[in-house]
């Protein structure tokens, strides 16, 4: 009788078990989704290095619980998009997405992320659209809208007293998004854009544009380039002879871990972003020491921006004491957070978009030295999103 008692309890208490399970104490399964290859291959190491750095000085764990990553090579290739990002969700079963550098293949990552519900953190890919007319609760970014950077280029410009502006970049999402936001804030301060030109994404043949530069001539040149594509224009343009006389300007990707490789032809260079290696906070200094002594490599924008990824998705998952199931808690927190980044501070607004602080910078040797900021607190217009 005792012995029948003892195992209806045990069954009952397995009942209430299965009813209401206790938290997984399992790894916490990230999928990063980044360029391995081609153009883009050392921002997506700069992002993962970023990312881990932040859970290793964690002790390895965020809210408790271990991280297990789960890599997929995306190639800056976005007729793949749809197939790398279900790789990880369904195939590995990941709990958050963390992708990806190239616009194009975070729009497919983004839709991928809706239709499954997936958390999913965007730490480079500036695609408007991702905290515009996409926007959701499960998709924040912590690094910048492609409309940023470019605005407030446009200031800078506008300031520096220029008047006639040619642009030119990769013609897809992030290249001619940028050259919108620039524009926009250029003609407001008073100058025109006179030409916009383009080329094929990650095509490096520069000559005949910059011949029609030289046929042009204009006061100035805005150009969004970034990785491997950003080196060779930035040295085919002094090769051209253009820098003589035609100051060229471009968001800061344009000589953002690319110094060493662009050599004497970017020293000099203005350009704006969100970050400025050598930008004089305790946050930053501490970064990157930490980032240099562990991959013995210079931190850049990149590293940053992996690095508040694993930061937010911290904030989310505290707030949720690691518990994964809830959603609603973890994604508000994953907004309400002041993102304490080497970049200095920043918020997140209601579309999911960091709001920044746009410093112009001067290359100089191995860094992009701060000057002056060009935009304090810079939100995106996040236009078209509705939650
Ligand atoms: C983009 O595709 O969104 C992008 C790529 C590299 C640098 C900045 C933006």
């Amino acid at each position: 009788m005792k012995t029948l008692l003892k195992l209806s309890a045990a069954a009952a208490a397995l009942c209430v078990a299965a009813a209401v399970p206790a938290q997984s104490n399992a790894p916490i399964k990230v999928g990063l989704m980044l360029p391995y290859t081609g153009t883009y291959a050392a921002l997506g190491t700069a992002i993962e290095n970023g990312f881990k750095l932040y859970v290793q000085e964690q002790g390895g764990k965020l809210a408790g619980r271990e991280i297990q990553y789960f890599k997929v090579d995306d190639e800056s290739e976005p007729s793949k998009g749809t197939d790398n990002a279900n790789k990880l969700i369904k195939r590995d079963q990941v709990d958050v997405l963390v992708g990806t550098v190239h616009s194009g293949v975070a729009l497919a990552m983004a839709r991928a992320a809706k239709e499954s519900n997936t958390l999913l953190i965007v730490p480079n890919a500036g695609a408007d659209a991702i905290t515009g007319p996409m926007c959701a609760p499960n998709i924040v970014r912590s690094s910048f809208s492609n409309w940023q950077p470019g605005y407030a280029t446009g200031v800078l410009m506008a300031q520096r007293g220029h008047k006639r502006a040619m642009t030119i970049t990769w013609n897809y999402a992030a290249g001619i998004e940028t050259v919108k936001g620039f524009t926009e804030a250029f003609e407001k301060g008073g100058g025109k854009v006179v030409k916009d030109l383009t080329l094929p994404f990650p095509n490096v043949e520069f000559q005949a544009l910059l011949t029609e530069i030289a046929a042009q001539k204009p006061d100035a040149v805005f150009a969004f380039f970034a990785g491997g594509g950003a080196v060779k224009f930035v040295k085919d343009y002094v090769a051209a002879g253009l820098n003589k006389t035609i100051p060229l300007y471009g968001s800061g990707f344009l000589t953002d871990g690319t110094l060493e490789a662009q050599g004497p032809a970017a020293q000099g260079l203005l350009t704006t972003l969100h970050y400025a290696d050598s930008l004089d906070i305790p946050r930053n200094n501490a970064f990157r020491k930490s980032y240099a002594l562990t991959y013995k490599a210079n931190a850049d924008v990149y590293a940053v921006q992996g690095y508040d990824a694993a930061q937010i998705l911290a904030a989310g998952l505290n707030a949720a004491k690691g518990d994964l199931s809830k959603r609603d808690v973890i994604t508000a927190a994953m907004r309400k957070v002041t993102v304490d980044s080497p970049r200095g501070k920043f918020t997140i607004s209601a579309a999911g978009n960091p709001v920044l602080d746009m410093y112009v910078r001067e290359a100089k040797g191995l860094n992009n030295e701060y000057r002056s900021v060009a935009v304090k607190a810079l939100a995106d217009p996040a236009r078209g999103c509705k939650m």
